[in-house]
């Protein structure tokens, strides 16, 4: 058979016109609506590209007057979960629900009965993953979970498929836009941070209730997941280590600026040989690294990995049509798997059972600010402490003080262990001649 006839006889074969894969979608807000948007936006090529066509039979809302007006059909609305559950036709359950109930009880009901879920639900995901994919590998299903993390960027499956030829030693990044949008403008204007936090919350970047981005939180839970795909091993949202935004101040910015660095509130996964280090802290980085360059409520996530080396996915990581594109890329990828017949076959990945370390062991590189008393002994005296508590200092300067008779001392300290850092500061605020200890921040790198 020449090419043409090979394509032909392809192309009648796959193009059944009549092939359906019916779904249904679970939450018609922000990111459900973009479902349905992107959806309906492929749906004269669907065919062509996965050989059937995807319905959405119907959609879980809780006010069916105010979806109604969201959608060409309103018959396609049931408040009733069991309209989903218990039609046997629906094999696709798009949760885009959030939180944690009543969304597990309707992904685990999902599976049970055979249908294959894609989730958006970071929530859930990094505190109960391992219960959803046991249930999802006992009834041979898809769970899929790419917009989870990081919106629309891809890293999910590049983790799991694309990358999967390495042993990963690091993911980091950027996995929050709120607090980078905030942190942009306190750069980029000298504003602080409540008043960045406003116009974020006037913009539409922030949630009503902000507290999850600008705590860390939100950037913890895709650290959970980050790690859990990357090292093949579960890390769980309470072995994440979690610091927010909300002390930093605009001069920490200009500070960090002086040495060459930007402050950006990274999330980090480290797999090292005493085991995984998991935190989110805002931190210094270098200017000239990619990550630096990341601005406004954009995210990014850099890996590290034996075979690939460095590799940086960048994007959009929230919003309608971004987190939707993902939402779709996983309904594409189940239709396909339907029609090949091989669903379940990239479940869950952790086959290993590595320690996850806690914060006091894991090593940092710190930034830190004194204010001291201008006179002789006072920099000999920090010295010695630090060299008590094994803490190597790598650069130290003496800055002038707007306040007479006193001096602000920076220091840089090569990698050391937290709880001997935390021993050493709280030895220094004791210590008579130091006034303050004004600044304390992580610095990203060896
Ligand atoms: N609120 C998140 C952010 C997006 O600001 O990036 C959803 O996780």
């Amino acid at each position: 058979m020449n090419l043409m006839e090979h394509k032909e006889e392809c192309s009648r074969c796959s193009q059944d016109e009549n092939r359906v894969v019916y779904a249904a979608l679970l939450g018609l807000g922000t990111v459900g609506t973009g479902v349905y948007r992107v959806l309906k936006n492929q749906e004269a090529e669907m065919t062509q590209k996965l050989g059937a066509q995807v319905v959405l039979k119907r959609i879980l809302v809780r006010n069916l007057e105010k979806a109604a007006k969201k959608v060409e059909d309103p018959s396609v609305l049931t408040n009733c979960w069991e309209d989903i559950r218990d039609d046997e036709e629906i094999s696709i359950v798009i949760e885009v629900m959030g939180g944690i109930e009543p969304a597990m009880t309707y992904i685990q009901e999902s599976l049970q009965a055979g249908k294959h879920v894609v989730s958006a639900n970071k929530d859930l995901i990094a505190v109960h993953g391992k219960e959803l994919f046991e249930t999802a590998e006992a009834h041979h299903t898809d769970f899929l979970f790419e917009a989870a993390v990081a919106g629309g960027i891809p890293i999910i499956r590049p983790l799991k498929q694309c990358l999967a030829g390495n042993h990963m030693a690091e993911v980091m990044g950027i996995v929050n836009g709120t607090t980078n949008f905030i942190l942009t403008r306190m750069t980029q204007e000298g504003m602080e941070f409540a008043d960045a936090l406003k116009l974020a919350s006037e913009l539409g970047y922030a949630e009503a209730d902000p507290s999850a981005d600008i705590e860390g939180l939100d950037a913890g839970r895709k650290v959970a997941i980050l790690a859990s795909v990357a090292f093949n091993s579960r890390v769980v949202l309470d072995d994440v280590y979690i610091e927010g935004i909300t002390k930093i101040t605009s001069s920490d910015i200009r500070y960090a600026r002086e040495m060459g660095c930007d402050i950006k509130l990274l999330g980090v996964a480290r797999n090292t040989e005493t085991g995984i280090e998991a935190y989110v802290s805002p931190m210094l980085i270098p200017s000239s690294h990619p990550l630096a360059s990341v601005n406004d409520s954009y995210n990014a996530v850099f890996v590290q990995g034996d075979a690939v080396e460095s590799a940086m996915f960048f994007g959009r990581g929230a919003g309608e049509l971004p987190t939707a594109s993902a939402v779709v890329g996983d309904v594409f990828d189940i239709v396909r798997n339907i029609l090949a017949n091989c669903c379940g076959r990239i479940g869950c990945t952790c086959y290993k059972q590595l320690p996850v370390k806690k914060m006091g062991e894991v090593c940092s590189r710190f930034f830190l600010r004194f204010q001291v008393e201008d006179r002789c002994g006072v920099l000999a005296r920090m010295t010695s402490i630090f060299a008590k508590y094994d803490v190597s200092v790598v650069q130290i300067v003496q800055k002038e003080s707007k306040k007479a008779g006193q001096a602000e001392v920076v220091v840089i300290t090569s990698g050391v262990r937290e709880d001997d850092m935390n021993r050493a500061v709280a030895e220094l605020e004791k210590a008579e001649a130091v006034l303050a200890v004004s600044g304390i921040l992580r610095v990203y790198g060896e």
